[in-house]
């Protein structure tokens, strides 16, 4: 690591003077006189890649992160020569290379600075491995503030740290520690309430520095590979989000089921226990959609195999159980034991499959099976092997999910808890050592299970989750923060991870409600599930090692507030489908961070507890014991308790009553929250309503629900249903507005509405401009009315 202020440091290599440039369609390469290529390419008007060399030529052009299919095009682009620089112009930006030195410099189009080279660009060659370390450095600016990078768990706001990205198995990581299991080179400037980002693809071993080096430097390097990196103009966070969601892809939708709640164990084993687990959830009345085999259910941890003393009859159990309600989900980790008898591992010995060490044999590490070979998942040929595997699993046995997990790669006994730098990679065609595809295993893994998953789950939509994880990896898999701790502080963390993580591309993520390691108490446990519901994966699990942690281990009070938090979670599907949606089409994140929601407040911009939940619901988690409420910003805007229905005006701090079986909760108002009935799973009921909570408002707003058949391709041709309720509140009046797009009819034909903050009494109804009957009494008690959704406009008068 280079600690020393780079300034001084004197085996800086730098580029010297353009000597030349060449404009070819979308791309600008410029020439130096010392053999560095700047090769700078408009993909849109405001994102722009900068990809160096210094070796005077490029090598092939390869990445895992980018999705193919990501949208480019540019509606201008211009460059220019002038005495000291050249200008590159896009309907967006400007951005100008000096001449003197290569370094680079984006304005907006009325000239303001958005991001400016420091030193920029410069090098110094790796003594130990050969090749360089790249590097690059930008000048900071007075209040600018950063944020993104994955799973760091550290404050929202990165300034003044300095943050490295090499997934590693990090088991009971604390605050601050770093690095993690995930690796997402990706982060947000904000400064002058203007957003830009920077994607630094890179696969090895990378580091950024927010300002603590240097006070008024922001940095970022690799110590191998490209400087190849992608600037994003906002000027919203959104604009910068969804860019770089829209760069390195999006998922399909995730069957509505896996949106419920998740429970898992290290380890239910055997059958009976599962069976008894999952029949207590519906005992106890708390809705439960899935039901996770830790690494105790296979034959002495072989993937792909079962132990027929535990499990005599996988087939049967998964069967029963999906009779229940309960989809199965089984973990799958990299480590093939090495045995001689074992089907899996003669096939990939017969077939080359395994990773090798630079000498030839093939690389050798322990994990929970002994000693294990490895697949080498950066070959797209492993990769298809590894999707047919699942057949069995999911074709015959009936599996729904599938946990990739010590993907980092984890290696056991080892002092750097990893492959050694030298094991050879396909990397689909382009050779490498570890250390450039160390970073892409996991999701090169992920990616290999999730074709294999669907291709067998088909029609039905597959479900994967992972532990490691790369910018892109989220067209593939959901993920899970990793090993945490049943404390306080890990509450803290997960809030924050949850949000960074959403902001990051990667937004299907939770954490292991109640902590991974040792054993919380009731309260904690509570609430983190008063957290985990507004997460978008939602799953209990711990290492199982100090008792248990399904709701039933805590007392009478904590297994009521679990299942009126997962109760909630259940009634607010709806609403959760609908953000998925938004993210998977407009890449828009699930959680917005304060600051993600109001850029312009800079009262926002170093909070950390309070996010927004898809849209319009406002959550701050209690996380400290014996607290009865707590401080928290309420973002501008008028806001209604969920708990009270009493309206507060924000843009200001504080202090907010709950009870134990509360957290904090708002809604915007002018909101239109849809609702399911409570089920205790996905599909249980059929039900005739749709439950629409109308908060008032004087003024206007906009809600939009996503249905379709909850699981299936269908929605793809069409058939999903996407309704927009515009608001508009009078002093005495209320108009809600219907459009519906799409060709899925939903099974309900009615709408419940509930009136919540209704500041007059209702004279009369119209439906369509036609007036209609109501009980006027009726609903001025239970202030609800119930109408076929086919309308177009319902108007109210008072
Ligand atoms: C790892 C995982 C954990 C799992 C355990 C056993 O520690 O992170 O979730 O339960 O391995 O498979």
């Amino acid at each position: 690591m280079i600690t020393n202020t780079e300034l001084e440091y004197k085996g800086n290599l730098y580029p010297s003077k353009i000597v030349s440039y060449t404009h070819d369609v979308d791309s600008v390469y410029f020439y130096t006189d010392n053999s560095v290529i700047l090769k700078l390419t408009v993909l849109r008007d405001s994102l722009i890649r900068f990809r160096y060399t210094t070796k005077g030529y490029f090598s092939n052009d390869f990445s895992y992160a980018i999705d193919e299919s990501h949208s480019h095009g540019y509606n201008h682009l211009k460059v220019t020569e002038e005495e000291d620089y050249y200008q590159v112009t896009t309907n967006k930006v400007i951005c100008k290379i000096q001449k003197a030195d290569l370094r680079s410099f984006i304005y907006d189009l009325k000239g303001n600075v958005l991001l400016e080279d420091e030193l920029g660009f410069h090098w110094e060659e790796c003594y130990e491995f050969g090749g360089n370390i790249v590097k690059m450095s930008k000048t900071s600016r007075e209040g600018e503030c950063f944020y993104g990078l994955g799973d760091k768990a550290t404050q929202m706001n990165l300034k003044g740290k300095r943050v490295e990205n090499f997934a590693t198995d990090q088991y009971a990581y604390q605050k601050d520690q770093d690095p993690l299991y995930k690796v997402v080179p990706f982060y947000i400037g904000l400064h002058n309430k203007q957003a830009y980002g920077i994607f630094f693809d890179n696969t090895f071993r990378t580091f950024f520095d927010f300002c603590q080096e240097r006070r008024n430097v922001t940095s970022f390097w690799s110590d191998g590979g490209e400087m190849n990196y992608y600037f994003f103009y906002g000027p919203s966070m959104n604009d910068v989000v969804t860019s770089y969601t829209d760069l390195t892809g999006k998922p399909e939708l995730p069957p509505l089921w896996a949106l419920g709640y998740h429970q898992c164990k290290w380890s239910y084993y055997p059958e009976s226990n599962v069976k008894e687990v999952a029949a207590k959830f519906r005992e106890l009345q708390i809705p439960c959609d899935a039901i996770y085999l830790d690494i105790d259910y296979m034959e002495g941890f072989r993937c792909f195999t079962w132990n027929k003393e535990y499990f005599p009859d996988p087939k049967r159990m998964v069967s029963e159980l999906s009779a229940d309600g309960f989809k199965t989900i089984v973990i799958i980790d990299p480590g093939i034991k090495i045995d001689k008898e074992y089907w899996v591992y003669k096939e990939a010995l017969a077939n080359d499959y395994f990773c090798k060490r630079a000498d030839g044999p093939y690389m050798k590490g322990k994990v929970w099976p002994g000693e294990c070979n490895f697949p080498d998942y950066t070959n797209p040929e492993v990769r298809e092997w590894w999707a047919g595997l699942f057949k069995e699993l999911i074709s015959d046995i009936g599996v729904k999910g599938v946990w990739n997990d010590m993907n980092e790669p984890a290696v056991m006994e080892v002092p750097n808890k990893t492959f050694p730098n030298d094991v050879r990679h396909n990397y689909d065609g382009n050779p490498c050592s570890h250390r450039k595809a160390h970073n892409i295993y996991g999701t090169q893994m992920a990616r290999a299970t999730y074709h294999g998953v669907k291709r067998f789950a088909y029609p039905k939509r597959p479900f994967i989750i992972t532990r490691s994880a790369y910018s892109g990896a989220q067209r593939y898999t959901s993920s899970w923060t990793g090993d945490n701790v049943a404390t306080w502080e890990h509450l803290w963390i997960a809030n924050i991870q949850v949000q960074r993580m959403s902001i990051s591309g990667m937004g299907f993520t939770g954490s292991d409600i109640g902590g991974f390691a040792e054993q919380p108490t009731g309260e904690l446990y509570a609430r983190w599930i008063q957290l985990g519901v507004f997460h978008p994966f939602c799953r209990t699990h711990s290492s199982g090692d100090h008792g248990n942690q399904e709701p039933w281990a805590f007392d009478e009070e904590v297994i009521d507030i679990t299942r009126k938090f997962v109760n909630l979670r259940y009634q607010l599907l709806p609403y959760l489908y609908t953000m998925f949606w938004q993210y998977i089409e407009e890449g828009t994140p699930m959680l917005k961070p304060l600051v993600y929601f109001d850029q312009e407040d800079i009262q926002t911009h170093y909070r950390n507890d309070e996010f927004i939940f898809g849209n319009q619901i406002l959550v701050c988690p209690i996380l400290e014991p014996n607290a009865l409420g707590r401080r928290m910003y309420i973002p501008r805007g008028e806001w209604y308790n969920y708990w009270t229905n009493c309206l507060v005006k924000g843009g200001k701090e504080m202090w907010v009553d709950t009870k134990f079986d509360e957290i904090p909760l708002f809604v915007k108002a002018g909101a239109i929250i849809p609702k399911y009935p409570v089920q205790q799973y996905v599909g249980e009921l059929e039900f005739d309503e749709l439950t629409l909570d109308v908060y008032y408002k004087e003024g206007k707003e906009k809600s939009v629900v996503y249905e379709d058949a909850q699981d299936g391709y269908d929605y793809k041709k069409g058939r999903f249903s996407f309704v927009t309720f515009q608001m508009t509140g009078k002093e005495k009046e209320l108009n809600i507005q219907v459009h519906k797009e799409g060709k899925f009819d939903t099974n309900y034909s009615k709408y419940k509405i509930n009136f919540i903050g209704l500041p007059f009494e209702v004279k009369t109804i119209e439906i369509d401009n036609v007036e209609i009957t109501f009980d006027a009494n009726e609903l001025k008690e239970n202030q609800y009315l119930i109408v076929p959704k086919d309308f177009n406009v319902l108007h109210i008068v008072g």
